[in-house]
């Protein structure tokens, strides 16, 4: 794996290695190997320190930087999409790419357009790995390890994408997490039960600020994300009611466990002052120290992805699509629906609807249009097996692949036969492919993929488990249900 997009795709492995490696430049410095390389710092969204130390990280390595901070000046105000404007970069023959954009899966998407590798410098309120990455080389350095420390996460943990990418690294060390966040700004649920998943363990989520103070090892402050609070006076009500709620004095700090860490990834908010200036000056503050570990960080990822041929962890394998099909065996070439109402000579029937779905089977083949298409559908049969079916007969069409995808997501059980001259010859049960293209609309609208951003991304989504059915957006990396699927027709 060449790009740095999302800490899930990140084994525990390479997140250790690029720790030591950071660690020994912060201690040797670095001298350039004498590459030729360009990278493209494009950020589409406001930075101050990712931007500044991935330059500054390019420079010391010896590599020639061009891009640009933020839009302004840029044809992105002009409305240009995305895969434009990072495929010129590519075209002015840079080696990598780092972006940060305020679109979820920005980075995914620009990376499944280029050749080049891309390494995200943060995408909306989903990610920011190399952050995360710094961030697990500050605790390292700090207590000489991460396995068996107690982590608390406090502030804006619902648009805080470095406390999400903190959260899935965390999930590969053994360490005790707790959020700490008004209700509001709390962790999507979403990303708890992946992290759960992921340990087979539990979270603790508590508003109790002081308890945490006095019992952890590491404290992770965060700004409340005003600028991704909805637009307009609900938005602003909503951010009032949060804003300032967990303040870190230095007082509170005397009931610390010895050795608390205090970290933030940065801007802190001038006009609450998450951590106050008092805490400055205790040994526990360690976030401008974090902070400047960001350019040994991005230092080891740039060497690591432009000299050294990128991650030992594949990347997911796209593009293959299993057949959708598992074969059942047809005893003696059995007449379908002889004694039944739906007879049928020459088609595909399709058996075991779940009773009540036929509608939905017909809509998302695209034969509500009965007069087209000769069609049986027969509602409510039945059934030895599951007590009562619909059925579908589609007179002189056989089902293609993209058919057979489109009918696992709203049947799980039914039955397809390929039906000729009134005999079954092929029998079938449908499965979900594990990749699933153009299919599904993604319901989350800061996602690239969305419409109503603009940017033409296609539709992908990975099957995570059938039943109950899990979808997984490629891109911004949310789930999604049968329940709340919508699908593109
Ligand atoms: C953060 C970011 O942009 O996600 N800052 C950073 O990159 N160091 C956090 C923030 O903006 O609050």
């Amino acid at each position: 794996m060449i790009d740095v997009i999302s800490i899930r795709d990140f084994s525990r492995d390479d997140l250790d290695s690029l720790i030591d490696t950071a660690l020994q430049m912060k201690a040797e410095g670095v001298t350039p190997s004498g590459a030729q390389k360009k990278v493209a710092s494009l950020f589409f969204e406001d930075s101050t320190r990712t931007r500044t130390s991935f330059e500054r990280a390019a420079k010391n390595l010896g590599y020639e930087v061009d891009g640009f901070a933020g839009p302004e000046g840029t044809s992105v105000k002009k409305g240009e999409p995305l895969a434009d404007t990072v495929r010129m970069f590519e075209g002015y023959q840079c080696d990598a790419i780092v972006m940060r954009h305020g679109l979820e899966g920005a980075a995914r998407f620009a990376a499944d357009v280029l050749e080049a590798p891309v390494i995200s410098g943060g995408d909306g309120s989903n990610q920011h790995p190399t952050q995360t990455m710094q961030d697990l080389m500050t605790i390292q350095e700090a207590h000489g390890k991460i396995d068996g420390l107690q982590v608390a996460m406090v502030g804006d943990l619902k648009y805080g994408r470095t406390v999400h990418s903190l959260l899935d690294a965390l999930g590969k060390y053994d360490v005790g997490v707790r959020l700490v966040a008004p209700g509001l700004v709390a962790m999507p649920g979403w990303r708890v039960d992946d992290y759960k998943k992921a340990m087979g363990k539990d979270i603790q989520i508590t508003p109790d600020f002081l308890a945490a103070i006095k019992e952890v090892d590491v404290l992770y402050m965060t700004r409340i994300q005003r600028e991704r609070f909805p637009q307009g006076p609900e938005g602003q009500a909503e951010y009032e009611t949060v804003s300032g709620v967990y303040k870190l004095y230095a007082e509170l700090l005397r009931e610390a466990k010895p050795g608390l860490i205090v970290l933030h990834p940065l801007p802190r908010y001038k006009h609450s002052l998450e951590i106050a200036l008092d805490v400055d000056k205790t040994p526990n503050a360690k976030y401008i120290e974090q902070a400047s570990n960001g350019l040994f960080m991005r230092q080891a990822i740039l060497r690591r992805v432009l000299e050294e041929g990128g991650f030992e962890r594949e990347p997911q394998k796209l593009g293959e699509h299993p057949s959708s099909w598992r074969e059942l065996s047809i005893k003696d070439g059995t007449k379908k629906g002889e004694h039944l109402i739906y007879r049928l000579d020459n088609g595909t029937l399709i058996d075991h609807i779940e009773a009540g779905n036929s509608r939905r089977v017909l809509r998302v083949l695209g034969l509500k249009d009965y007069t087209e298409t000769p069609l049986i559908v027969a509602q409510g049969l039945s059934s030895d097996r599951y007590g009562r079916k619909d059925v579908v007969g589609v007179q002189d069409k056989e089902l293609t692949e993209y058919d057979l995808s489109k009918l696992a997501l709203v049947t799980s059980q039914a039955t397809v036969n390929i039906v000729r001259e009134g005999r079954v010859i092929r029998k079938g049960k449908i499965l979900l492919p594990p990749v699933i293209d153009g299919l599904v609309q993604c319901q989350n609208q800061k996602c690239v993929t969305h419409p109503s951003n603009y940017e033409h991304a296609p539709s992908r989504f990975y099957t995570e488990s059938v039943e109950p059915l899990q979808l997984r957006c490629h891109y911004c990396e949310q789930p999604t249900t049968r329940e709340n699927m919508r699908l593109l027709l």
